[in-house]
C-alpha cells in the first residue's frame, strides 16, 4: 500500500498563484486551500474560508488539518491598493503572514512565503539575493518587513520573490494578461511601457518554483523567468504567439500614467539560486503557447 500523502495547506486559494499551486500540488500532496471573499471551489483540493488576520481562526484551523507544510500566497497584493490603504493591507501582508509563520516554526514544519520583485527600486538590476533592498512603495516596504520578521522568527523559512507573473487564472483571480486580452478583443488600445523591464513566468511555473522551494532551501530565493522583457515587448510577444490580428498595441513610459504607487523600472531577478536547485523556466513564448486558455 502506498504511504498517504503529506498535507499542503495552501493559503489563497481563491488566487491567482494558490489557485495554480493546487492544481501543481495535487499530484504529490494532500492539499488544503484557503479562501476569504471568494469561496470557489477546487477539484482536487479542500477549501476553508478564513479571514487570515483572525489568528485564533487561523489556529484552530492549523489544530483541525495538522499540516505537514504551508506555502503562503494571501495577500493584498496591489501596490496601488496598499498605497492607499496602508494599515489595512498591512495586516493581511506583514502580521497575518509573520503569524502563520509562527505556527509553522512551532510545529517546525516547511513554511514558503511569497514576496516580490518590488522589495527593490529598480535602478540596479538585475538582482540577486543578497543585494540590498531598496523597496520605493508601501507594498515593497511591507513585503520587506514582512521577510525580516518572518526570518527572525523563523530562519528556516523560505521567502520565495516572485518575479510579474502571468498566466491562467481560476474562476476569479486574474493575472495582468486578462484585461490585456479583452481589451484586444474589444478593439481597445493597450497601453504598455516601454521603460519598464521585468522577469516574468506563468503561474504554473511560479507553482513549480514554490513547491521546489519547499523544504529544499531556507531564506531569500528568487524565482525569475529567464528573459528580461519590457511589458511593451511582453504585449507584442503575446500578440505574435496569438496570432491576434487586429492589436491595438501602444508603446508609452511610466511617467504618462497616473498611479498612486511609483513603479520601479527595470526588476529583473537573477535566479541562478533557484537553477541549481533545479527551477528551469522555459522561454516565454513556450510558457504561453502552455497555457489552457487566455481569459
Ligand atoms: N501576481 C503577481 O504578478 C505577483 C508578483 C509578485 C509577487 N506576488 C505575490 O504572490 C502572492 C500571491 O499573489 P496573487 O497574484 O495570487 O494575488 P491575488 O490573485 O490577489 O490573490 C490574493 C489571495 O489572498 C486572499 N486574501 C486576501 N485577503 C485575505 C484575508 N484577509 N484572509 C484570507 N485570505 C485573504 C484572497 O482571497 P479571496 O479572493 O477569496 O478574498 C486571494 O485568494 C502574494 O504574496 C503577492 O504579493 C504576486
Amino acid at each position: 500500500m502506498s504511504p498517504a500523502l503529506q498535507k499542503l495547506l495552501i493559503t489563497g486559494a481563491s488566487g491567482f498563484v494558490g489557485w495554480n499551486l493546487c492544481q501543481t500540488a495535487a499530484a504529490n500532496w494532500q492539499v488544503f486551500g484557503t479562501t476569504f471573499s471568494h469561496p470557489i471551489a477546487l477539484e482536487g483540493a479542500t477549501l476553508r474560508k478564513i479571514d487570515l488576520r483572525d489568528h485564533d481562526a487561523v489556529k484552530a484551523l492549523f489544530k483541525q488539518i495538522q499540516p505537514d507544510a504551508v506555502i503562503h500566497a494571501a495577500a493584498a497584493k496591489d501596490p496601488n491598493y496598499c498605497q492607499e490603504n496602508p494599515i489595512e493591507s498591512h495586516r493581511i501582508n506583514v502580521d497575518a503572514s509573520v503569524s502563520l509563520a509562527g505556527l509553522c516554526a512551532d510545529r517546525e514544519i516547511p513554511f514558503v512565503f511569497t514576496s516580490t520583485d518590488m522589495v527593490f527600486d529598480g535602478t540596479s538590476a538585475p538582482y540577486a539575493e543578497t543585494a540590498p533592498v531598496s523597496p520605493i512603495h508601501v507594498y515593497g516596504e511591507q513585503k520587506v518587513l514582512t521577510e525580516e520578521r518572518i526570518l527572525a522568527r523563523y530562519p528556516a523559512a523560505a521567502i520565495c520573490r516572485l518575479p510579474l507573473m502571468f498566466g491562467d487564472a481560476g474562476p476569479v483571480a486574474q493575472s495582468f494578461l486578462q484585461p490585456m486580452v479583452q481589451q484586444i478583443n474589444t478593439g481597445a488600445t493597450v497601453n504598455l511601457f516601454t521603460d519598464e523591464y521585468r522577469t516574468p513566468i506563468s503561474g504554473r511555473v511560479a507553482a513549480e518554483g514554490l513547491l521546489l522551494a519547499l523544504g529544499k532551501t531556507r531564506g531569500i530565493l528568487h524565482l525569475g523567468g529567464s528573459e528580461r522583457i519590457s511589458r511593451y515587448e511582453f504585449g507584442r510577444l503575446m500578440v505574435e504567439t496569438f496570432d491576434f490580428k487586429n492589436a491595438n498595441l501602444n508603446a508609452c513610459l511610466q511617467r504618462d500614467v497616473k498611479m498612486a504607487a511609483r513603479r520601479p523600472p527595470d526588476l529583473s531577478l537573477d535566479s541562478a539560486k533557484a537553477h541549481q536547485l533545479g527551477f528551469a523556466p522555459a522561454p516565454i513564448a513556450r510558457q504561453l503557447r502552455d497555457l489552457s486558455s487566455l481569459i
